[in-house]
């Protein structure tokens, strides 16, 4: 990936083109947003401020605030952001103004140095501060604000050290002299994951907001909620753990070679809930308003329910109403709450109510047994016995809401074995009778392998091929020629420029900061009018060297829990793409947040599979709801640590793949209809993710129907094919059914492309015709489907 550092590097140092553009309406609806995305952790009644009592504002991030995380997902040349502090003089709202030009000044002399990919500070140098400055600054004003600000990005996790996860001791030393001199201090956290906040228990802080990096609008949304103007909207789409260790993945991330997913299923709540509720500090769904809220259920039917809010309170407000289910532990053992359901109410007005209808499917609530101990191995399963519902305003704020017997086990979908590991390892299951469970382990099922037999038997048929007819694209476009008719006339060479991209970023078919194109990638395919197709990276903006929106972070956006909200920025990030050019979103981004500390958790939703598939099917609704515009949902599978991200192995067993980390994929691709999907660099149980034809092939297309168009993430690592020696690289990956090499070329080669795909054509068990037009056709469909909205 060293070819793709240096790109990055110089396309870094380059200059933005244009002039940013200011455009009110966009700007109030991300503000919105961002509001809509902050979270309460904490409020003894010292939020709202009063605009007019003095604050005192301490912590750099004042006015160095963090918009974005770091990366292909972060860098972003937002049109404009202003600062925190900017946004609270700018309102005129009381606030100690000798403390804030002291910040103001240390911080322009003391700007932050720009650094190289991979090596951005997760916190900035703050500003050294005495204790008798803060006892002054105490004497003009009776309540302080302190923040708290860190990033961390692609190829860089998080680490569990100070000035990372932990606070520094500077910022210790400023907790404590605060809430030492000041009556009253709410502290607001900056960040894109989950930070400790076990300081918690030291300081004696009354108000603690929790702000996911909020985008261009950010500060305003914060200064809104800090006074009042708007409510917090958000609910923590993640737990947040007493200690790091509290993490059921904490002795199990961050190796360099492979990590073993021993928590099995029970990722986030699905741990806490089910074995360990004393480790958690602020629950999954949480988050205060400065409003109160009742909530009554009912059930209406064994699948579905009402939910009537009120709101109890003095002012207008939003609530979350989630819906968990507790299956029985049958023979397979559960997490005890899995969430099933969510909306949001409108704003409601003291005293208002506002009546939500739930409904779900009875295959929601299945488990995949990977071990055939009900007696259907590989499939999603119901166990008899009682599954119990609730409802309530966090996972476990919920009242039990209502029942469902089921008399006999049933079979829901027959799957088949894929993509499990090569070794077995052990894996959490649940011990005893009683909530909360002992920590039992059993070992996890290995793989029975028959990859060679299901590529054998479903190797497609050539189309014969014709030579040139001249038929070109635009008459299949208009139905005047068919896809076969247009494929059968391609050389193999031309087969094989459609399976890969140009070969660069930064295209110049595209607008300057592109991440590449494909499609027409010869000048014979453009003379037959293939389209050239240009992404851009995503997910949180255009990232071009362009001024564009930045947008508020998955996380933050999951954080809202309100999918029309999502729907509707992602239809202005679809209009965006259509100014700028672009084709392609290389987003959203959809990996499970396993671990707080994985670098790209910002540019992920949640913890909760559900909850990042509805969160990430509505930005693909509203990305494709504009026409000729497409997300690529990303990256296809288990993309959950950047250490050593190329190369690193994620070892799961089939039912922590199934029900957890594909879920949220699954979902949004029979929900929403991505038009692209793009593998990981990672490996997954061995096999890299541009490989992995189980992943790809069997469980994405065969058993969830996806027809659209499957790329790699950028460049991929050279590999033969163990089932077929006469099959590496570009070959092994088309023979997994992954359509297209972005950006192109592979970063082992001489600059000329791979030529692995056409050596291996027509050798024994070798790349067939019918393999590569395949790939090619789908890159021709995607071209359709983007014609035709
Ligand atoms: C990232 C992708 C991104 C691509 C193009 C890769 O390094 O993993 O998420 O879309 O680069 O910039």
């Amino acid at each position: 990936m060293e070819e793709r550092v240096d790109h990055l590097a110089q396309e870094v140092g380059q200059a933005v083109l244009g002039t940013p553009h200011r455009n009110p309406e966009r700007e109030a609806s991300f503000r919105r947003a961002a509001a809509e995305s902050i979270v309460l952790l904490k409020n003894e009644g010292m939020l709202p401020l009063d605009k007019n009592t003095c604050t005192s504002f301490f912590g750099r991030v004042q006015r160095d605030y963090f918009y974005v995380g770091y990366g292909s997902g972060g860098d972003v040349n937002a049109h404009h952001c202003i600062s925190p502090m900017e946004a609270v003089a700018e309102r005129g709202y009381c606030h100690n103004e000798p403390l804030a030009q002291t910040y103001a000044q240390w911080c322009a002399q003391n700007p932050i140095p720009k650094s190289d990919w991979g090596q951005w500070p997760a916190a900035y140098p703050e500003m050294p501060i005495t204790e008798e400055a803060v006892r002054q600054a105490a004497l003009a004003s009776d309540q302080a604000v302190i923040f708290l600000g860190r990033a961390v990005g692609e190829a860089m996790d998080n680490r569990p050290e100070p000035g990372w996860y932990y606070l520094t001791a500077q910022e210790r030393q400023l907790l404590g002299w605060v809430t030492t001199w000041f009556p009253h201090c709410a502290v607001v956290v900056d960040a894109g994951g989950i930070l400790d906040l076990s300081w918690l228990e030291e300081y004696p802080v009354e108000a603690l907001v929790y702000a996911f990096h909020g985008g261009m609008e950010a500060a305003n949304a914060l200064v809104d909620v800090l006074y009042g103007d708007a409510q917090p909207g958000g609910r923590l789409a993640d737990t947040i753990a007493r200690r790091y260790a509290d993490y059921p993945s904490a002795d199990h991330f961050g190796d360099p070679d492979f990590n073993e997913y021993r928590e099995d299923i029970y990722v986030g709540y699905r741990y806490f809930e089910t074995f360990a509720p004393e480790k958690v500090r602020f629950l999954f769904g949480f988050g205060l308003s400065y409003t109160t809220f009742s909530l009554q259920n009912r059930q209406t039917s064994p699948f579905s329910l009402q939910v009537t809010v009120t709101n109890t309170g003095h002012r207008t407000g939003r609530q979350v109403v989630q819906v968990y289910a507790q299956p029985p532990q049958g023979k397979l053992g559960k997490p005890v709450r899995n969430l099933i359901a969510f909306e949001k109410t409108a704003p409601l007005a003291p005293g208002q109510s506002q009546t939500l209808a739930f409904s779900w499917k009875p295959e929601t609530l299945a488990s995949f047994d990977d071990t055939g101990i009900t007696g259907y191995p590989y499939a999603w399963v119901l166990e008899k016995g009682e599954y119990r519902f609730y409802a309530g305003e966090d996972v476990r704020n919920a009242p039990l809401a209502g029942c469902w017997t089921l008399e006999e086990d049933r079979l829901v979908e027959q799957c088949s074995s894929e993509a499990g590991p090569a070794q077995s390892f052990l894996r959490l299951r649940p011990e005893g009778e009683n909530v909360p469970f002992g920590e039992g382990a059993v070992p996890v099922p290995v793989e029975e392998n028959h990859r060679r037999e299901e590529i054998l038997t479903q190797l497609p048929q050539a189309i014969p091929f014709t030579g040139r007819r001249e038929i070109q694209w635009e008459q299949v476009a208009r139905g005047e020629a068919t896809l076969e008719e247009f494929v059968a006339q391609l050389t193999p060479e031309e087969l094989e420029a459609l399976t890969r991209g140009e070969g660069r970023m930064d295209s110049s078919f595209g607008i300057e900061g592109n991440a590449g194109m494909f499609g027409g990638t010869l000048p014979s395919l453009r003379e037959l009018g293939v389209p050239t197709v240009i992404t851009t990276d995503g997910p949180a903006g255009l990232r071009l060297r362009h001024y564009t929106d930045l947008l508020p972070c998955a996380t933050a956006l999951a954080c809202s829990w309100d999918r029309e909200l999502v729907r509707t920025l992602g239809n202005s990030f679809g209009e965006e793409m259509v100014r700028m050019g672009s084709d392609v979103l290389l987003g959203p981004g959809m990996n499970i947040h396993r671990d707080p500390l994985c670098g790209r958790n910002f540019e992920y939703y949640s913890e909760d599979p559900r909850l990042s598939g509805e969160m990430a099917s509505a930005m693909v609704a509203g990305i494709q709801s504009v026409p000729g515009r497409s997300a690529c949902i990303k990256h296809f599978a288990c993309n959950n640590q950047e250490t050593n991200r190329e190369h690193n192995d994620s070892r799961l067993s089939q039912r922590a793949l199934r029900e957890i980390y594909l879920k949220g994929f699954e979902i949004c691709v029979k929900q929403a209809g991505p038009k692209v999907l793009m593998t990981s660099y990672n490996q997954i149980n061995g096999v890299w993710g541009h490989y992995h034809s189980q992943l790809v092939t069997q469980i994405l297309r065969q058993q969830w129907g996806y027809d659209g168009l499957v790329v790699t993430d950028w460049w991929m690592q050279p590999e033969q094919d163990p089932d077929f020696p006469n099959v590496y690289n570009d070959a092994y990956r088309i023979r997994a059914g992954v359509d297209v090499l972005m950006p192109g070329e592979g970063e082992h080669d001489t600059g000329k492309g791979d030529s692995s795909l056409l050596t291996s054509l027509g050798k024994e068990n070798g790349i067939t015709l019918g393999e590569i037009q395949r790939s090619a056709m789908q890159v021709l469909k995607f071209c359709l489907r983007q014609k035709l909205g």
